[in-house]
């Protein structure tokens, strides 16, 4: 029951579509309708600017970390990692956006915060060494996945070896269309860093 009733709340925290929210309360504009076409971070930066980038940036890994802490904040025991996968689903497929959402990126930080700041804190450097390297978003988004996988390993926590590991294959599927551009090397490349 407790795993039913968090994980619908995880659910709809997640569905809160950031993105479009900033865009559409703050600059009158669908970020649906611009660059990619994607309800996260990477394309209201694209779309919108640093200072709407950010925000959502920052609200798309605080509805993981929020949806994670859930069960800490009321004292039981359901397990946070679980709890957290309801609200990347939320941020995927939100039922405040007909159901087509983000890439699963920021979120599924969020929920790590939750649980290891310390492989959180390794997550984004990784993501930056290697948007610094690649200057493709959705490449580092991919690669530090995986470094996560790897790293959770190191850190010898089970619970966040299988939980990055669904996670990035989950984020590998939701860049599909990310890796078909890179290989055909129409992917747009960042030009900032
Ligand atoms: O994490 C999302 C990012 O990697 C790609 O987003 O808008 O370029 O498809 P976008």
């Amino acid at each position: 029951m407790m795993y039913i009733i968090f994980g619908l709340i995880a659910y709809l925290l997640g569905s809160i579509p950031s993105a479009l929210l900033v865009g559409k309360i703050g600059y009158n504009l669908d970020v649906r309708e611009h660059g990619s076409g994607n309800l996260g971070a990477t394309n209201t930066f694209r779309t919108l600017g640093v200072k709407a980038g950010l925000i959502v940036t920052i609200a798309d890994i605080l509805k993981g970390t929020l949806a994670a802490a859930l069960p800490v904040l009321f004292a039981t025991s359901a397990e946070p990692l679980i709890i957290g996968i309801f609200a990347v689903l939320g941020h995927t497929y939100p039922i405040f956006a007909k159901f087509k959402g983000g890439k699963a990126v920021a979120t599924s930080g969020g929920v790590v915060l939750a649980v290891s700041p310390l492989l959180f804190a390794i997550m984004i450097f990784s993501f930056l060494i290697i948007l610094k390297i690649s200057k493709y978003v959705s490449l580092s988004s991919m690669i530090t996945g995986i470094v996560a996988v790897i790293s959770s390993v190191f850190l010898q926590h089970i619970g966040l070896i299988i939980i990055t590991s669904v996670l990035t294959l989950f984020v590998i599927y939701r860049h599909w269309t990310n890796i078909k551009r890179i290989i055909n090397k129409t992917e747009p490349k960042i030009t900032w860093m």
